[in-house]
């Protein structure tokens, strides 16, 4: 007998065809998730869940899945699952890890030049018919080249970010809890700086940390004041490092110069006053989001939850 498999949300067809092989799949196909009560009945007979970074899997869900083995996340970030809860219970949970690293260090990119250049708002100016001809001081940004980069998080997606800033001739700093080998770094040209120094000194600040409890808030409103006046806050990896409230203030006080977000602390709500400051660059969490990506990132999760129901060890274990 096929193992039951639950699919949270929509996912592309090649991935659900996939599964379909291997397992009676439910769902899969709508955009709108489950709601919590829907979740919870509908996992009740499930043997495995494959679930996407915006469904929260807490006690409360495992309680309500008494079959349940994998939780394939389709993402490499895992902190909407309770690891603790999923080990206490013996089922496995995995991730994306590695398929998204490259687009999403060039989404990274994107961002910054949109901030540092306020091609959006550009943008909003020329369709508004609002655009007279050449002004020597129109939209002035914020050159790169030669500029200090501080990324926060030298993992994968950090390392590529950094690979990137070579192009621009820029000096590379950065702060993680896990210091680079001294190869690593001298490759990547990328020197440790504690945070507060990094924060200090920057004149992009780049964030590819992991979400936890060690960095939550990680950027806060005191941390906002330790950085200069004309830096740019950028933040492709998930909206709770950031204190989004302390962070519209200082940017509504030109206490920095601008951010560019891509994640969000309550998303898909976003603070209000972001929405009407004009140096800010919103996105709609697309860091991964082009096909190839999205597609390599929901085979890698079918396969790992099919790995798991076959009772073979998933290639992309998180615990
Ligand atoms: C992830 O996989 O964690 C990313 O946030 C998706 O873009």
């Amino acid at each position: 007998m096929k193992p039951k498999v639950l699919v949270t949300r929509r996912l592309l067809p090649e991935a659900l065809a996939y599964l379909q092989e291997h397992a009676r799949v439910e769902g899969g196909k709508s955009r709108r998730g489950l709601t919590r009560e829907n979740l919870k009945a509908k996992i009740r007979d499930k043997d495995g869940l494959l679930c996407l970074l915006v469904d929260q899997i807490d006690r409360d869900i495992m309680d309500s899945a008494p079959r349940l083995k994998i939780i394939a996340n389709c993402a490499v970030g895992f902190d909407n699952i309770d690891l603790g809860e999923a080990r206490k219970r013996g089922i496995l949970v995995t991730n994306t890890p590695g398929v998204l690293t490259e687009t999403t260090a060039d989404l990274t990119w994107a961002l910054i030049l949109a901030t540092a250049r306020k091609i959006p708002q550009s943008d909003r100016f020329t369709r508004n018919k609002r655009f007279r001809g050449w002004e020597l001081d129109l939209f002035l940004g914020k050159e790169l080249t030669g500029k200090r980069l501080g990324i926060i998080g030298m993992g994968r997606i950090g390392m590529a970010v950094a690979l990137r800033a070579r192009t621009f001739r820029m000096e590379v700093v950065y702060f993680d809890p896990c210091r680079l080998t001294p190869q690593e770094e001298k490759t990547l040209k990328a020197a440790f700086v504690p945070l507060d120094n990094l924060l200090a000194s920057s004149d992009i600040i780049t964030i590819h940390a992991s979400l936890h409890p060690g960095t939550y808030h990680l950027i806060s409103a005191e941390n906002l004041r330790l950085m200069k006046k004309d830096a740019i806050l950028v933040n492709v990896a998930r909206g709770p490092i950031v204190d989004e409230k302390a962070l519209a203030r200082a940017l509504a006080r030109r206490q920095l110069w601008g951010a560019g977000l891509d994640v969000y602390e309550k998303e898909p709500a976003i603070q209000p006053e972001l929405l009407r400051l004009d140096n800010v660059v919103l996105l709609p969490h697309i860091g991964s989001a082009t096909y190839e990506t999205r597609l390599r990132m929901a085979m890698m999760a079918a396969r790992n939850l099919i790995q798991g129901l076959k009772g073979g060890r998933p290639d992309h274990l998180v615990v």
